[in-house]
């Protein structure tokens, strides 16, 4: 079978040599382009009191400019109708207010620069403090509830509070945003779009141009990295592409240059928490009082659904039987934050395992005995809920990575080493992650595939997801070559049209596989039930006694075979329909989300990583010795891209809580609200340089999901959460310079000089 063999990604040779297209690239390909740039305005909040656009038009090259005011439908690209695609108000700095086409990129720059806007400034609201002092908060305001918290309080021995505030993220996706809109006959409008969400692309897009979404396509071929951050925010840039096509009848281009992705695109949603934890005497988790704050940017955006995910993991690995966790989204003059890798839920990990690094001194534990000893066990529920299905799973993996990273003994190496360095520390730390597979919202756990069969044996597949290097494609075609029984070189994959799978949700929460390759085989499974009957006469045999493998039908317990191409010709002949539309919904789901209760996950993904570092106590530089990770993908559809995504995903998030240091102009001076770190000269990326010095990635062994594709597991988002190894590391790293037996803090992302002031304060003796 095809599924589960290794295989490179199935596009991998035309990445590296260059061949392989991106929506951009398509503009070389296309006639009579024009070129959009935003008007841009530097300030981070006013009224705009008048906008003149004469000034642009009289530069050469530039054809028209694009405001509010030529929007025939609704001038709103969210769905939560608070992001006017045009605005009257500037929101953020660096928010576009017009758009202007030119024949050239440059003249569309010069356009922009003409553009004379006034604003009637207002103050504005820039970090997540300022936002709580003024009480500046939208949407929802979330709280889980489980047990009886005052009741858990009591009864703790031990109790601490604490206060952490965590920085937010850029995605930093390799391929900036883009879109290229075209007018097709009768004024249909045809979308290519690097979009993780093609359906509401082609929704935003017809709200905007006030058609229906029968009349727009929206296609993407593949994208150069997504991670959550071309889940929503494409749709605008789509919208403003696809109005300037309908206006001037030619194709119209929009592509970020980074600058303009980075000020003008959200991030991951930095956070503010406060939190108050009891333990009894054994340190064993008795209550949780926690406020989690997410700094939302100006509009909404996917920022309900981000805290939701957040609350839903503050538990992590942990049974914590009494919890009250109230969630809030910050406004602020800000970009509007949005979906990142985890999608909120490595925010509400990150809150209980700093709590869990810092409180294990204090109670006198070892870290990884503090967190062995409140794992979830049988019988356990989540604070939202859901019976915690396989808990064991946890124990097993924590005892693997151990194994494999021979803890014990390194521990003793490392206790060696700082004791004969005064100015250099080890620290070896061991964290585990649970992550829920599903969408939050019941709804959306469903897809669509498309698969056709021609009449020479080659197979077509369409489905609902997004390629973004993840190597969804590539499972996909696993899957439909296991199912169909054919060789993999007989099957292609299509690029992701809203015309051929409608109502598909965005490829997101790591179940693209999962949804996507149930419906694939769905449809497979259809088509193979009409081949087995059309062999079955063919071979004189009963279609049960029928299969199909490695492309050739044969009959259980005889010699008599037909090939693929003989089959499937026959079918045609026999006008037997070479085409199936495949469906998958998740069964058993629930989620009530006023009540912050139910089972909104179809399973927990698990895994652990043990990761080494050294700190040289002079500057807070360290690095990283060496990382071991178990991870559970169930049984794998593709080692080498699990792998591929367990090793990416923890170097993304050892980014974020390490290097990524994004910086804002909170100052009262001019540039307000200013994004600092404007570009990868400013903003620290992990490079080959950070890489740890070892990492050995191993899947978990007989881990078949019941009920999953082929028994495999969602993979894309959990193994980010496996970089608080790094985090926890450094900072017990840093303790070691200390007398040890107070709690240190450690801001995030622990920089070298985030580390070096861990390191002081540790030397001061806490
Ligand atoms: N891997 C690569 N190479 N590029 C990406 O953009 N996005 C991540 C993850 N892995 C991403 C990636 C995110 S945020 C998600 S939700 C999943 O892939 C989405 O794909 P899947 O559902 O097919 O795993
Ligand atoms: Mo991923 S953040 O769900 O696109």
């Amino acid at each position: 079978p095809v599924v589960g063999v290794s295989m490179p990604h199935e596009s991998a040779n035309l990445h590296v040599t260059g061949a392989a297209l991106y929506t951009d690239d398509l503009v070389h390909r296309t006639k009579d382009v024009l070129h959009a740039h935003p008007v841009q305005v530097m300030k981070a909040h006013g009224r705009i009191t008048a906008l003149r656009t004469e000034p642009a038009l009289a530069v050469p090259g530039v054809v028209r400019v694009l405001t509010g005011a030529d929007v025939p439908g609704v001038n709103d690209a969210g769905m939560k109708h608070d992001e006017p695609l045009f605005p009257d108000e500037v929101m953020f700095h660096g928010h576009a207010v017009a758009w202007v086409l030119a024949e050239t990129l440059e003249a569309a720059r010069l356009g922009a620069a003409a553009v004379e806007v006034e604003l009637d400034e207002k103050p504005s609201v820039i970090t997540l403090q300022e936002a709580i002092a003024a009480g500046s908060f939208h949407g929802a305001r979330p709280v889980m509830l489980t047990g009886d918290v005052d009741a858990g309080f009591d009864d703790s021995a031990h109790v601490f509070t604490g206060e952490f505030h965590f920085s937010d993220q850029e995605h930093f996706y390799l391929e900036t945003h883009a879109a290229l809109a075209q007018v097709d006959e009768g004024g249909q409008m045809f979308v290519q779009s690097s979009t993780q969400h093609p359906s509401e692309t082609q929704e935003i897009v017809a709200h905007v141009l006030g058609l229906h979404s029968h009349e727009v396509t929206v296609q993407c071929l593949r994208m150069g990295g997504g991670f959550g951050g071309k889940e929503m925010q494409p749709h605008g840039f789509a919208a403003v592409a696809a109005l300037g096509a309908m206006l001037t009848g030619r194709p119209v281009r929009v592509r970020l240059n980074r600058t303009q992705d980075l000020t003008m695109s959200g991030k991951r949603h930095g956070f503010h928490a406060t939190w108050k934890i009891g333990f009894d005497a054994e340190g064993r988790i008795q209550a949780l009082d926690a406020t989690l704050t997410a700094d939302g940017g100006w509009s909404l955006d996917l920022s309900e659904p981000v805290v939701a995910r957040a609350l839903c993991h503050i538990d992590n690995t942990y049974w914590i039987p009494n919890a009250r966790v109230t969630g809030r989204i910050a406004k602020t003059n800000k970009v509007s934050n949005t979906a990142f890798r985890g999608f909120g839920g490595p925010q509400g990990m990150l809150v209980i395992e700093d709590i869990m690094g810092r409180c294990a001194p204090l109670l006198g534990l070892d870290p990884m005995e503090l967190r062995e000893r409140n794992f979830y066990r049988q019988g356990h529920s989540t604070p939202y809920g859901q019976p915690v299905a396989h808990p064991e799973r946890i124990s097993v993996i924590w005892r693997q990575v151990q194994e494999d990273a021979a803890v014990a003994d390194r521990k003793r190496e490392i206790a060696a080493f700082n004791a004969a360095h005064p100015n250099t520390k080890r620290a070896l730390a061991v964290t585990g992650i649970k992550f829920g597979i599903s969408f939050n919202l019941t709804a959306f756990n469903q897809a669509g595939a498309l698969v056709l069969i021609y009449k020479d044996g080659s197979v077509l597949i369409n489905h609902g997801g997004t390629e973004m290097g993840q190597g969804l494609h590539t499972k996909m075609l696993q899957v439909a070559a296991t199912t169909l029984g054919i060789p993999l070189h007989k099957v292609r994959l299509a690029p992701t049209r809203t015309d051929k799978v409608p109502n598909t949700s965005a490829t997101a929460a790591s179940a693209g596989a999962d949804l996507n390759g149930a419906a694939v085989k769905n449809a497979c499974e259809q088509l193979r039930g009409r081949l087995l009957q059309v062999a079955g006469t063919q071979l004189g045999a009963n279609a049960s006694d029928v299969r199909i493998v490695e492309g050739v039908a044969r009959v259980l317990g005889d010699d008599k075979t037909l090939a693929w191409d003989d089959l499937v010709r026959t079918a045609y002949f026999q006008r037997v329909q070479l085409s199936a539309a495949g469906f998958y919904r998740t069964e058993g789901l629930h989620w009530d989300a006023k009540a912050f209760q139910g089972s909104p996950f179809k399973y927990f993904s698990y895994g652990a990583a043990a990761t080494e570092v050294e700190v040289d106590g002079f500057t807070g530089a360290y690095r990283i010795r060496r990382v071991d990770i178990v991870h559970d993908v169930g049984d794998s559809l593709s080692p080498m891209i699990d792998i591929g995504q367990v090793e990416g995903g923890f170097v993304q998030g050892a980014g974020w809580l390490t290097l990524e240091d994004m910086r804002w102009d909170t100052g009262d001076g001019p540039n307000r609200g200013r994004l600092l770190t404007q570009a990868a000269s400013t903003y620290k990326l992990p490079s080959f340089s950070e890489m740890p010095e070892e990492f050995n990635v191993r899947l978990l062994e007989n881990a078949t999901e019941e009920g999953a594709v082929y028994g495999s597991k969602a993979v894309g988002e959990p193994p980010l959460m496996l970089a608080f190894s790094v985090r926890e590391a450094l900072r017990q790293a840093a303790g070691e310079f200390g007398p040890g037996g107070a709690g240190v803090e450690l801001a995030s992302p622990a920089t070298p000089e985030a580390v070096y002031w861990a390191v002081e304060a540790a030397r001061r003796g806490g």
